[in-house]
């Protein structure tokens, strides 16, 4: 997947692609630094800018490497030495020559070949990537570009004067913009930016915003809610009457005595109740302290929730009439696998709240667990909003070891025995979309992590 990035010298595209690609997880390449390259080597063989022939032979014994915010020719590392100006002022003639433009461009296109990259140049979105998924053309005000190079360079030490680089600037923007080859134009499709008056920050935020809506497929209306499903719907959406009313009715009805007996039992505290969507999907993530945690969070979401339970859990027949009264829905595994992530997605997409425990068990000792690798899948697949749940004080009032709870002792404010729950701002999922697996799941546990600790907060206080 291809994003680029085009503009004038000046505009901020290299910080900005830079940026933008590391927020993507996607690789950055600097074509003006391969331009800038090869400008180098001509001028170490005292090679004449103007010989195409020449140039053509100079490509020929040269090999460029574009690690990661780098520049190596010939195996050197040449990322500061392209950036003096003499190499800038000579860099303009290397840039008209066809050969050396069409060298680069198929270098381009071999380095990003199958990858997910930001290109930044002049030519990317016109010329080398007609049919990248985004494209960006950023200017600036030439006074405003001028004034920030002239900061860049008295910072490295070098005298030039504000005139002296505005003047340059001119000439540089009026070449690359009236060359006969790859003339530094938006493409059609471009989206302009404007760097002049919104910090580098608000211009990445931008980007990425857009990246993100193109790479997304748009969410399926939820189908209309089925009443009363008939018998033989009901293998392929076991909670099918979660959207009945007479559902919505006993749900409200059952509420009252639940939340009473938590109250009163366990001084049941919550917070973030409004952080819940009213309707439509939502995937509640939770950590999972005891066997009462789908009901604590059915208690403070205070809509009917799904969620899935190991087919054993429902052998016990009084345990299965409770777990199915709270929409669980069977499956195979311990914990979420493919099947798990097929059945999530699948009653998201029927517009319900599904609850999941990335930790796969209760916890043992009371500390949260690793998530499981799988999550990642769920949360990347998944375009309903994600809501972080931290649960606090239920393993100390149900750990893992005891058969049954022990609830505080009657009207005792916090302490032993008490639970607590916080319910977190939802995330767009969107937000995990492009993330490598590793950093999307710690990112997601010290979500959890956080609302936790906010709930044991809550508990003690
Ligand atoms: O962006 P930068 O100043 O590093 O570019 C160096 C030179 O390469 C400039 O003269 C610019 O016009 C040229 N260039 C180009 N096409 C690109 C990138 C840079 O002609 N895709």
């Amino acid at each position: 997947m291809i994003v680029t990035i085009d503009g004038p010298a000046g505009a901020g595209k290299s910080t900005a692609a830079r940026m933008l690609a590391k927020r993507l997880a996607f690789d950055f390449l600097d074509t003006g630094a391969m331009y800038r390259a090869v400008t180098l080597a001509a001028l170490r063989s005292n090679c004449d800018l103007a010989d195409q022939v020449a140039l053509s032979r100079l490509l020929e014994s040269i090999r460029l490497d574009m690690p990661p915010g780098r520049v190596h020719l010939n195996g050197e590392d040449v990322s500061d030495a392209i950036r003096t100006p003499a190499v800038t002022a000579a860099s303009g003639a290397i840039a008209s020559s066809p050969i050396v433009r069409k060298k680069l461009v198929e270098w381009q296109r071999q380095i990003a070949a199958g990858r997910d990259f930001v290109c930044e140049g002049r030519d990317q979105g016109t010329i080398v990537f007609p049919d990248a998924l985004c494209k960006f053309f950023l200017v600036a005000d030439p006074q405003e570009r001028a004034r920030r190079r002239h900061r860049e360079l008295t910072a490295r030490g070098e005298t030039v004067t504000f005139e002296a680089i505005l003047a340059a600037q001119e000439e540089r923007d009026a070449r690359d913009a009236a060359r006969d080859i790859a003339p530094m134009v938006p493409a059609p499709d471009a989206i302009q930016l404007d760097s002049t008056k919104l910090t580098l920050e608000e211009v990445v935020d931008r980007m990425e915003q857009e990246v993100r809506r193109r790479r997304e497929p748009p969410m399926p209306p939820a189908p209309p809610p089925t009443p009363m499903a008939p018998e033989s719907q009901e293998s392929e959406d076991p909670v099918a009457r979660i959207d009945s009313t007479w559902f919505k009715y006993w749900h409200e009805f059952l509420y009252l005595p639940y939340h009473f007996l938590f109250t009163l039992g366990f001084s049941l505290r919550t917070t973030g109740m409004l952080n819940m969507p009213k309707t439509g999907p939502a995937l509640l993530v939770a950590n999972h302290q005891s066997f009462l945690d789908p009901l604590i969070i059915g208690l403070v979401a205070r809509r009917p929730l799904v969620y899935l339970a190991r087919k054993t859990l429902f052998r016990n027949p009084l345990f299965a009439w409770m777990i199915r009264s709270l929409n669980a829905v069977p499956i195979d595994q311990e914990s979420v696998g493919k099947e798990g992530i097929r059945t999530i997605l699948s009653q998201l997409q029927r517009g319900r709240p599904v609850v999941v425990f990335p930790e796969g068990s209760r916890t043992d000792d009371g500390n949260m667990q690793p998530f499981k690798p799988g999550v990642h899948l769920l949360i990347k697949r998944t375009q309903a909003p994600i809501v972080p749940v931290g649960i606090a004080g239920a393993y100390d009032a149900w750990p893992i070891w005891r058969s049954y709870p022990i609830p505080a002792p009657l009207f005792m404010p916090a302490g032993p025995g008490t639970i607590s729950v916080s319910l977190g701002k939802p995330i767009d999922s969107s937000h995990y979309a492009a993330m490598p697996r590793e950093q999307a799941l710690q990112e997601l546990f010290d979500r959890i992590h956080a609302e936790q600790q906010h709930a044991e907060k809550l508990r003690r206080r």
